[in-house]
């Protein structure tokens, strides 16, 4: 049973080993309005610019694209709380341009934090954002932005050098202050490892149940989804199918000349 008070930074981060912290990706109005109540966070991920926008990457992905879905999730906000990524490009040059961006994606959204993938080479970034009132939800394991330097999406963790730099990376924005880590394809050992080492709540997207709360990308779930789906989602409904299966009634109603009049139309009186 979702709770009604509106959910915090530090109600967030007190949920470590907590009950499980539920959160979904969301991207426009509608989505938000009807997921609020359901979830403690919502992430406007980049991963927009591949579920929505149809882009190959998370790459092409630019300020004014997560500006302009974040405003429209918070307008369905009410409860949950709302992050939104920083995308590739906006803060790896330097610490001080990584905090402008911050600002500008909270001060121009309303939104309550930022997330930024990266690990030990972002420490230094999170701690000086964190010491400026930002805050910050880490993401380390699989980097979407980074999927040119991993050869693809691939899970990380399998070899023991790789489990190593994770686990550093875990350790590295904690200590950095960032107030939850989502952990991406990890495998189950290593996700269990971290959320067992680190003080804040591990949120994993195919990291195994044993992390603090779970993520997934919304239009994977509800099956409306981008041609790239992981073999870690769950499917919960199958939403092109019910869209197909609309428009095909409605484009037999428009073909058989049953389509409602004007005097069905906006509320108009009958015979007006
Ligand atoms: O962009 C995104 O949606 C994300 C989640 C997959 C965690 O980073």
């Amino acid at each position: 049973m979702a709770a009604t008070k509106p959910m915090t930074v530090p109600g967030i981060k007190a949920r470590k080993g907590g009950t499980p912290i539920v959160s979904l990706t969301a991207y426009d109005y509608p989505t938000a309005n009807a997921i609020d109540d359901l979830v403690d966070f919502m992430l406007v991920g980049d991963s927009l610019g591949m579920v929505v926008h149809g882009l190959p990457t998370t790459q092409g992905v630019t300020m004014d694209m997560m500006i302009m879905h974040g405003q429209a999730v918070m307008r369905g906000a009410r409860r949950a709380l709302v992050v939104v990524d920083m995308p590739f490009g906006s803060f790896e040059e330097s610490r001080e341009l990584a905090c402008r961006n911050a600002v500008r994606l909270m001060k121009e959204t309303g939104c309550a934090a930022v997330k930024l993938e990266g690990g030990q080479e972002m420490a230094e970034t999170i701690r000086f954002m964190v010491e400026r009132g930002i805050p910050v939800l880490a993401h380390v394991g699989l980097m979407p932005q980074k999927v040119a330097m991993m050869g693809g999406f691939k899970t990380q963790g399998r070899k023991s050098e790789m489990a190593i730099k994770v686990m550093a990376d875990a350790k590295a924005v904690t200590d950095a202050g960032a107030f939850a880590a989502v952990i991406e394809g990890t495998v189950e050992p290593l996700a269990r490892e971290i959320t067992e080492t680190i003080a804040i709540p591990t949120i994993g997207i195919g990291a195994s149940p044993a992390c603090d709360g779970q993520i997934l990308v919304v239009n994977d779930m509800i099956g409306l989804a981008s041609d790239y789906m992981p073999k870690f989602v769950k499917r919960y409904a199958e939403s092109s199918d019910t869209i197909r299966a609309a428009v095909t009634a409605y484009a037999e109603d428009v073909r058989a000349r049953r389509f409602p009049g004007p005097e069905h139309c906006f509320g108009m009186p009958q015979g007006a």
